[in-house]
């Protein structure tokens, strides 16, 4: 008889603390509690963020085994993001982690988060009709993925489930940096990304142009857009006070259109170079609904099968966790009680 294999998943390594139960790479319950803490400063506090991973941490874990209907017994083995992120906010999930895996005596897998933002593709839709346009659910190998995060915008080779290369990244700010920013120099609060999407949304993204950089090979540069857009602002402001107020949809469309052309412009030469056909994004702009239409639309151009993860897979979540740690158990990939939480980047 077939032996199941349970996962109890854990996401600490921002603002974002969740805990995802999964069984044989099958998300049964994903659970995200949010931090509003951060709102008023324009940015994640990392201080403020790991105390209320702290008071989140218990509640959110016995949400997901209640939701999932598992118990702790059943459990085959625990993952947690190790890395990147807050180191406050990591240690906080990843001690958690270790101290349940070392109670139940089961083994440990340690996550790179960026790498489960990719992953986040290959989780199976619940409803394997709703799949939609006629493609498989999931990408084949090798695929790419262009991740696009608050902290990291990568265009990832994959080679397979646990094989993976950066084969372009940002040179400065990341792709959800410079919807925050933008969106703080609009008066937004922070998180902006998802606002001037909203905004975008009853915009003309024709009416205010500004400029794409040349930036050699596969990376990216946002610092220059930022720059652009700071003077735009300054300079219409000083003409007349209600700019903003008056032009919010129309800068805020210009904006989003820029990035995203700066993101998939790269990312169709890299598919060109690469001869890649199955394409991804992830991150928490993937769920910006203008680069999904635009992704699309730009696959069917170009001939790809294009995937994008549900929008509770896109912004950070534990289910990316699981699915991850999944493939990390079948290869028996399991992480000491000693494995620290680190705050860097290296895969
Ligand atoms: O992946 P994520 O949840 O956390 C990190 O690992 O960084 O990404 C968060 C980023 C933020 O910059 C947020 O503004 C952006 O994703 N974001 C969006 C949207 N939803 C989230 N940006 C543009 N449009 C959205 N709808
Ligand atoms: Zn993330």
């Amino acid at each position: 008889m077939h032996k199941a294999t349970t996962l109890l998943a854990i996401e600490s390594s921002c603002d974002e603390t969740s805990c995802a139960i999964s069984r044989d790479g099958v998300i049964l319950a994903n659970i995200i509690a949010g931090q509003a803490v951060h709102e008023q400063y324009g940015g994640v506090v990392p201080e403020l963020a790991s105390r209320a991973h702290m008071q989140n941490i218990v509640p959110v874990v016995d949400a997901a085994l209640k939701k999932a209907g598992v118990g702790l017994s059943e459990l085959n083995a625990i993952a947690f993001t190790q890395s990147p992120g807050l180191i406050g906010s990591l240690l906080v999930g990843s001690q958690f982690a270790k101290s349940l895996a070392q109670a139940l005596a089961i083994p440990l897998l340690a996550v790179h988060h960026m790498q489960a933002h990719v992953m986040a593709n290959l989780i199976a839709p619940a409803d394997p009709e709703a799949d939609g346009a006629g493609w498989p659910a999931t990408p084949s190998f090798p695929f790419l993925c262009l991740t696009v995060s608050g902290g990291h915008t990568q265009i990832v080779l994959c080679h397979s489930p646990l094989k993976m290369e950066v084969i372009g990244q940002t040179l400065d700010d990341a792709a959800g940096e410079a919807f925050d920013k933008s969106a703080r120099l609009l008066g937004l609060p922070y998180p902006g990304g998802p606002l001037i999407d909203k905004y975008a949304r009853e915009g003309d993204a024709t009416r205010f142009t500004f400029p794409e950089p040349q930036i050699p090979g596969l990376n990216f540069s946002f610092s220059g857009l930022k720059t652009a857009i700071l003077y735009f602002l300054q300079e219409r402001t000083a003409k007349d006070p209600g700019f903003v107020a008056a032009n919010l949809p129309d800068i805020c469309a210009s904006i989003q259109g820029r990035i995203i052309s700066i993101l998939l412009n790269k990312y169709r030469k890299a598919a060109r170079e690469t001869r890649v056909t199955d394409l991804c994004i992830a991150g928490g702009v993937s769920a910006n609904s203008g680069l999904r239409k635009a992704f699309q639309e730009m696959g069917r151009k170009e001939g790809w099968n294009t995937f994008i993860p549900p929008f509770e897979y896109c912004t950070d979540n534990a289910a990316m966790i699981a699915i991850t740690g999944y493939y990390k158990y079948l290869a028996g990939e399991f992480a000491p009680l000693s494995a620290s939480a680190s705050a860097r980047t290296e895969w």
